[in-house]
């Protein structure tokens, strides 16, 4: 069965809950090969891709967690986000409703509950149940453009994905833990991690699989311009 495009769009979501069936080689392959034909500054092509299943995922996902439980996060390789406290609006507000609809909606955490959601952050380092755990990586020479061509190729390999059937999950959690990252996969020098990526079937049974997010209308963040003096005419 083929995938449009827009079928693919609306069908992603970030999955946070996996069965554990596994995505045979072929596929991942496919995907990645199908991710690589995103757009690049000058074709460059800067990232690379980890891929760990089995034995391998495992034992990356025994090291996250003791150094989460831990607590031993090492300082960013890049700026990724804000502090918590500092977040500005409008991202605050929908950050904040993010929150909201994952721990109080799907999974019934309150504010108060620290424990429970770090149980759930918890579960990034097993990727959430899924066979396969990736970890993406660029050049970062320089570091800027490279980070714009891997979001292109993030966001094909997750739309590649839906393609096959599959569910993925974007991963910043694992910046904290990348010296670990770097102990288990070759990552060259030059390279920053850029996020995890989770991908397997979903389990749809998971009360986490009811959350959804909602988009801003295309009127609150695209301005159009028919006429060669439209800028000196702006109005709200
Ligand atoms: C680069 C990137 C990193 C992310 N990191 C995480 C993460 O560490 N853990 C997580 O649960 N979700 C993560 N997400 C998922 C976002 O929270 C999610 O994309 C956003 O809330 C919109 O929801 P949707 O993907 O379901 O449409 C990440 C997304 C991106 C693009």
């Amino acid at each position: 069965m083929s995938t449009t495009v827009e079928e693919a769009l609306l069908g992603r979501r970030s999955c946070r809950a996996f069965r554990p069936d596994p995505v045979p080689r072929a596929q991942v392959e496919r995907i990645l090969d199908l991710a690589a034909r995103s757009a690049s500054n000058s074709n460059s092509q800067p990232w690379q891709v980890h891929v760990l299943t089995g034995a391998a995922k495992r034992a990356l996902s025994a090291d996250l967690l003791c150094a989460y439980d831990e607590g031993r996060r090492a300082a960013g390789e890049f700026a990724y986000q804000p502090g918590a406290d500092q977040w500005l609006e409008p991202f605050r507000t929908r950050r904040r409703r993010f929150g909201e609809g994952l721990y109080r909606d799907a999974l019934g955490l309150g504010p108060e509950d620290t424990e429970g959601r770090r149980d759930h952050h918890r579960r990034n380092y097993e990727f959430f149940g899924a066979p396969v755990g990736m970890i993406l990586t660029v050049s970062k020479l320089p570091l800027q453009g490279a980070l714009v061509d891997a979001g292109l190729f993030l966001q094909a390999l997750m739309l590649a994905a839906r393609g096959a059937g599959l569910h993925t999950c974007a991963q910043a959690s694992l910046l904290d833990f990348h010296p670990v990252l770097r102990r288990h996969v070759r990552i060259p020098d030059d390279h920053v991690v850029v996020c995890g990526i989770a991908l397997g079937y979903a389990d749809e049974e998971h009360r986490l699989s009811t959350h959804r997010t909602t988009r801003e209308p295309v009127s609150a963040f695209a301005t159009f311009y028919d006429s060669a003096d439209t800028k000196t005419r702006v109005t709200a």
